[in-house]
C-alpha cells in the first residue's frame, strides 16, 4: 500500500509537506550499488533472478541514509565542554583541539573513529569541516575512499583572530584549496567544499580569494557559519562596518549559490532571508548545538515560507550528539518553543531528502527512487524494551516515527549499507565497521 499524505503542499521548492510512499512489508531491490525498485514485498519477489542474494529483517523500518549537513571532525574530543557560548568556547576548546591536525596520523586516527561513529549512527552522508590544514583534509577524504562514502569537506581558511598556530593567509589559503580541489574533488564519491570558517576569522581578501575558488571551480561546494550568535553577529558588525548585515561579508565576495551550506542562521534579518532565498543558498539547522551553546531558536518556518532549503545537522562538537534521530528530537523541541509543531514526516524529511536538496545530491541521495545510491539504513523498532512496546503501541506510521524520533539513538540503527554493501551492523560484535 502506497500512502500519501494527501495533496502535496510545495513550498517553493521546499516539499516539506510533500507525499511519502510507505510499505508494511516492503522490499528493496538493489544492484550493483544503486536502488532498482521498491515496493511491496510479495510483488518484488515474483520477479527476481535465481541468484538473488535476499534478507530479511523483522521489526524493522528501510529508510534512505541520514544525511548531516555541518559537522566538524575535528571536534570529536571536545564534545561536551563545560560552560560557555560561541567565541569563548573557541578560544577555550576548539582551537587547542584542532591545533594537533597538521598532523597526518593524528587526524587519521581521528577520522577513522569519527566515521565510525557516523555509521554508527546511521549517517551515511556528510559535510564536514577540517582545519586549517592541508592534512586534516588529505587524512579525512583518505578513510572516507577506503569506505566509499559520499563525503564533501574541506580545509579551513582562516586568516585573522585566531592563534598564530592555527591561521593561514589570504594566499596560502587559495593555494592549499586549490591543490586539495585538484586532488580530491569528484575522486570517486567524494566533492570539496570551499571552507571559511566564519566572517571574523576571514579577512576580506581571504572572502574574495574563497570566491575566486568557487568561480574558478563552479561545481565545487561552499561552507560556512553565519548569524549563530549575538555577539559573534556584533563582531562583524564592528569588522565589516562598511557593511549594512552579517550575510553582506559573503554576498560581496560572491560566496552565495546553490551549493553554499551556512550554518545556523538563527538570527537573519528580512534582508538576508531575501538574498539566501534569491541566490538559492542553504542553511544548516543544528538543533543540538544552539541550545548547547544557548545560540537561540532557529525559526524553520521562516526558511519554509522564503523556500530556502533546510538541512538537519548535528554540529559535532558544539552539537551533543551524531545521531540525527537524537537531532529531530531537540529540533521537535526548538519549533515547539516557537509555537510549530514539526510533524515526524517533516523531520524524516530534513535528516534525508532535504538534506540531499541542500547539498544538490537530490540526482543521487535522499529516497529510494531507482537509480540512486543505495545508501540506506535498518532501523531496529525493537531496539529497547522501551521502544518496542511504545512502538507497539502506535496505530499508524506517523505515530511511529514520531516515537522513533523522541526515544531514538544510536541504539536503533541495526546495519548501514553503503552502496548496497553492510558496512556497519550493531550485533557483529567487536569489529562492526567493515572495509569495502
Ligand atoms: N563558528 C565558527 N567556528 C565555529 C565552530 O567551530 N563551531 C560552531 N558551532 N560555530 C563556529
Ligand atoms: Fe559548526
Amino acid at each position: 500500500e502506497v500512502e500519501n499524505l494527501g495533496g502535496s503542499e510545495r513550498n517553493g521548492s521546499n516539499e516539506v509537506n510533500g507525499s511519502y510512499a510507505f510499505f508494511a512489508d516492503g522490499g528493496l531491490l538493489v544492484d550493483d550499488g544503486c536502488v532498482i525498485a521498491i515496493g511491496e514485498a510479495s510483488q518484488l519477489l515474483s520477479s527476481l533472478p535465481d541468484d538473488t542474494v535476499i534478507k530479511e529483517h523483522a521489526d524493522a523500518l528501510l529508510v534512505p541514509g541520514f544525511i548531516d549537513t555541518h559537522i566538524h571532525y575535528p571536534q570529536l574530543d571536545i564534545i561536551g565542554a563545560h560552560g560557555e557560548q560561541l567565541l569563548e568556547w573557541l578560544d577555550k576548546y576548539v582551537f587547542p583541539t584542532e591545533a594537533q591536525f597538521g598532523d597526518f596520523h593524528h587526524a587519521q586516527r581521528v577520522a577513522k573513529r569519527f566515521l565510525t561513529e557516523l555509521l554508527r549512527n546511521g549517517t551515511t552522508t556528510a559535510l564536514v569541516f577540517g582545519t586549517v590544514h592541508p592534512e586534516s583534509v588529505d587524512a579525512f577524504f583518505t578513510e572516507a575512499e577506503s569506505l566509499n562514502l559520499r563525503m564533501i569537506a574541506g580545509k579551513v581558511m582562516m586568516d585573522r583572530n585566531a592563534p598564530d598556530f592555527l591561521t593561514d593567509t589570504a594566499e596560502s589559503s587559495y593555494s592549499e584549496s586549490k591543490q586539495l580541489i585538484e586532488q580530491w574533488h569528484n575522486r570517486g564519491r567524494l566533492r570539496y567544499a570551499v571552507t571559511p570558517r566564519f566572517a571574523p576569522t576571514s579577512t576580506p581578501e581571504q572572502l574574495k580569494a574563497a570566491g575566486k575558488l568557487l568561480r574558478e571551480h563552479p561545481d565545487v561546494y561552499l561552507h560556512t557559519h553565519m548569524s549563530e550568535n549575538l555577539n559573534e553577529i556584533a563582531w562583524v558588525e564592528e569588522l565589516f562596518p562598511h557593511l549594512d548585515h552579517y550575510l553582506h561579508s559573503y554576498d560581496d565576495a560572491g560566496l552565495l549559490g546553490r551549493r553554499s551550506v551556512f550554518a545556523h542562521c538563527v538570527h537573519l534579518s528580512e534582508t538576508e532571508w531575501q538574498r539566501m532565498a534569491e541566490t538559492q543558498s542553504n542553511i544548516a539547522f543544528c538543533p543540538t548545538s544552539n541550545l548547547f551553546l544557548g545560540s537561540g531558536l532557529f525559526p524553520l518556518s521562516k526558511a519554509e515560507s522564503c523556500g530556502v532549503h533546510v538541512g538537519l545537522g548535528t554540529d559535532i562538537g558544539a552539537g551533543t550528539s551524531f545521531s540525527l534521530l537524537e537531532t529531530m528530537d531537540e529540533a521537535y523541541k526548538i519549533q515547539q518553543l516557537q509555537g510549530h509543531s514539526l510533524t515526524p514526516f517533516k523531520s524524516f524529511y530534513l535528516a534525508t531528502l532535504g538534506g540531499a536538496r541542500t547539498l544538490d545530491l537530490e540526482d543521487k541521495l535522499g529516497n529510494f527512487l531507482p537509480g540512486k545510491e543505495a545508501d540506506f539504513l535498518v532501523l531496529d523498532l525493537a531496539a529497547t524494551p522501551l521502544i518496542k512496546d511504545r512502538i507497539a503501541r502506535c496505530k499508524d506510521l506517523f505515530e511511529t516515527l514520531f516515537v522513533l524520533s523522541t526515544l531514538g539513538d544510536d541504539r536503533c540503527v541495526r546495519e548501514t549499507w553503503i552502496m548496497g554493501k553492510c558496512m556497519y551492523q550493531r550485533d557483529a560484535g567487536e569489529n562492526r565497521v567493515f572495509d569495502t
